[in-house]
């Protein structure tokens, strides 16, 4: 198994090294939650010997209608965190600081790249006041279109302020939201819907990105037109793009808004209500409607987001910003749960990062003067290759800390990070986490942790990891293993939506027992984890999952597709680009035909799962390496698809002669 781990060539990156070690800078350690690697040592082990007594205690910085009757209740693989306690995550992000007196301050600054009248950015800042008037509208509006508690409510909304609210108010009410990236298309919407049973859909006519209106409305009612469960779908008016309305399903949101009352009080939830869906790809064709529920998701977030990012709302200049899209889990935990109830400013950004020029990002960190700034190592490459003079431009002081997340970040760009960016100055927190975690679960304390580029390095609190073998034994130092979380934690997932079989088998039988994140890891002599990348089919393109499955199927779904092979390889910019193997059912076309076909089947993709799964290379073959026993020889394509020497055992390759053939086409 270490050596499935070890070798993909997926994850090129991860294998580089850099000796340096950056300690925590000593006046950012004086004033952290957490200030040296002895009270973290401390903290930790408390946290994972008496998981009762250390989540009761971080639970009761939050707002509970009525507390709980015991912390936890854990019959592997199921946990229920503050069993019998009555709270509302929407009344913690909002209601609890406007009654703390704190209703004047600012909640969510929100941008888009789309300049104003006179040439100006477009900036809306909301109070936690502002925030709460309008979700208990909008709650207002979604128990008038006859949204009740437990009913799912699909969002496919732009990164504008009107996503924050629909989203607030689904918790509000008790309706578990269900948030569709827009960078998804109609087949995607359609699988959602359905997986989801979700009869109303909230959007936008659409959402700007590079100049150019994404037509989300459009994508939307493509996704409806395949399905006929959707009977109500709200459309907040936003780019001004043309869209049909159709007549009696479509309703204009600030017409809605228009006669609802402010007043809605929050819903007093148990603590295990379901709080939202999120699909992520796995290993096979369908998304996984991944599952979390209301009290364990908020403690866990809410106290995640104050020790990886150590904020301090006491500060009157702390603002936080997270660059991820709120339709993935870094969006939802590390935009809006996490961040609001720790009373500090989120930043919220509608648009590229590269428009109008590729200093948008650094512009707006100088003129809002962002303290905490959150991103892909995916964006990092991609700055790093427009050049340090758009860096250079800009005034980067007020940053404190920085951090990443998403795929393991290369030492180079770390350094670069470190150097351009943070200015030397700001500790880097490589957090490691996932869709199914909730929140945090590798990642360095800032006041307390010497860090080591490449390394997520140490548990957050109350989290038991290893890396271990099929056994569950943890495998010696600096060996490569399973990576497993020995013991339930509040944010775990609470399941697969509909599939529990799925459930159990994803993530408790491969070890059996313990939960297993789909990552291999090793941890070095210093207690330092270090991601070595996914051990089953998943990739991470751009910070995206990928399930390879997903992009197969797809391919097949075209007419003049039998049979497809999908693989990662090194990609520059995206860390992961996606390789496609095709076999024709048609005869093999040649020169500017075959070019024009592999064209339309990237652009086949492209509509059935989005622009991030396009395939970068397409190579059509009349037959597959496989293995006597019909097996695809998935890592003999990556060798080929990474135009590397093929360093696979072929001995089992049927045919021989069509690994040339490949590398050749
Ligand atoms: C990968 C994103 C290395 C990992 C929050 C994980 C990382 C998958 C890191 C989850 C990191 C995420 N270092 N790998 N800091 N963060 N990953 O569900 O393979 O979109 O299993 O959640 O991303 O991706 P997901």
């Amino acid at each position: 198994m270490s050596n499935q781990a070890n070798t993909s060539s997926d994850q090129m990156h991860s294998v580089l090294q850099e000796s340096r070690k950056f300690p925590p800078p000593t006046d950012f350690a004086s004033r952290a939650h957490i200030k040296s690697p002895e009270q973290y040592e401390q903290m930790h082990r408390r946290s994972v010997e008496d998981p009762e007594g250390f989540w009761g205690e971080a639970a009761k910085d939050l707002h509970w209608f009525k507390p709980w009757d015991s912390v936890l209740e854990w019959n592997m693989p199921d946990a229920k965190w503050f069993v019998g306690g009555k709270t509302n995550l929407c009344y913690n992000c909002l209601d609890r600081q406007v009654n703390a007196g704190l209703g004047d301050k600012t909640a969510i600054v929100w941008e888009s790249e789309a300049v104003d009248a006179d040439g100006k950015p477009n900036v809306i800042r909301l109070t936690y006041a502002d925030l709460l008037k309008k979700v208990s509208k909008f709650a207002n509006v979604l128990k008038q279109l006859g949204v009740k508690k437990g009913d799912v409510v699909t969002i496919y909304m732009p990164m504008i302020p009107e996503l924050a609210i629909a989203m607030l108010a689904c918790a509000r009410i008790g309706a578990p939201h269900s948030i569709i990236f827009g960078g998804f298309s109609a087949a995607a919407i359609r699988d959602r819907v359905e997986d989801g049973k979700s009869k109303i859909i909230l959007t936008a006519d659409g959402g700007w990105r590079r100049g150019k209106a994404v037509p989300l409305k459009q994508n939307a009612d493509d996704g409806m037109d395949l399905t006929s469960l959707v009977e109500t779908c709200v459309v907040v008016q936003h780019a001004q793009n043309d869209i049909t309305m159709k007549p009696g399903r479509d309703q204009w949101w600030h017409e809605l808004m228009q006669g609802a009352s402010d007043d809605c009080p929050a819903e007093e939830l148990d603590a295990e209500d379901l709080a939202f869906i999120l699909y992520t790809s796995g290993s096979t064709g369908k998304p996984k409607g991944i599952m979390h529920t209301t009290g364990g998701y908020m403690v866990y977030t809410y106290l995640t987001a104050k020790h990886t990012f150590d904020l301090h709302p006491e500060d009157p200049d702390e603002l936080f910003w997270c660059t991820a899209d709120i339709g993935w889990i870094t969006g939802h935990s590390y935009i809006i749960y996490g961040i609001l109830p720790n009373r500090v400013p989120t930043l919220m950004y509608e648009g590229g990062p590269n428009f109008p020029a590729e200093d948008r990002f650094w512009d707006i960190i100088e003129r809002h003067k962002v303290t905490k700034f959150y991103t892909a190592p995916t964006a990092i490459r991609a700055f790093m290759k427009w050049g340090d003079e758009h860096v250079e431009k800009h005034d980067l002081s007020s940053l404190k800390l920085l951090g990443t997340v998403g795929e393991p970040i290369n030492p180079e760009a770390w350094m670069w990070y470190h150097e351009k960016i943070g200015g030397s100055k700001c500790p880097i927190v490589d957090t490691w986490w996932q869709t199914e975690t909730g929140g945090h679960m590798l990642t360095p304390k800032p006041g307390a942790t010497t860090t080591v580029p490449g390394s997520c390095t140490t548990p957050a609190l109350g989290i038991d990891a290893a890396a271990v073998n099929s056994e569950g034994e943890e495998v010696e130092t600096n060996t490569g293993g399973i990576l497993v979380i020995r013991k339930p934690w509040p944010a775990m997932l609470r399941g697969i939506y509909g599939d529990r079989d799925r459930y159990i088998d994803t993530y408790w039988t491969k070890v059996p027992g313990l939960y297993t994140a789909g990552d291999g890891a090793r941890k070095d002599e210093d207690g330092n984890f270090w991601i070595m990348g996914r051990i089953d089919d998943v990739i991470i393109v751009a910070g995206h999952n990928l399930g390879t499955m997903e992009v197969e199927s797809a391919l097949v779904s075209h007419a003049s597709v039998a049979e497809a092979a999908v693989v990662g390889f090194p990609h520059e910019i995206k860390g992961t680009g996606v390789a496609a193997f095709v076999i024709l059912r048609t005869d093999m076309p040649t020169g500017d035909e075959a070019e024009v076909l592999k064209k339309e089947l990237a652009a086949h993709v492209g509509k059935e799962l989005g622009p991030i799964a396009k395939p970068d290379q397409i190579k059509l073959t009349e037959a597959l390496p496989k293995t006597r026993s019909g097996k695809i020889m998935r890592r003999l394509l990556r060798d080929i698809a990474a135009g590397v020497e093929i360093t696979s055992d072929i001995t089992t390759l049927e045919d021989k002669g069509i690994v040339e053939k490949l590398q050749r086409g």
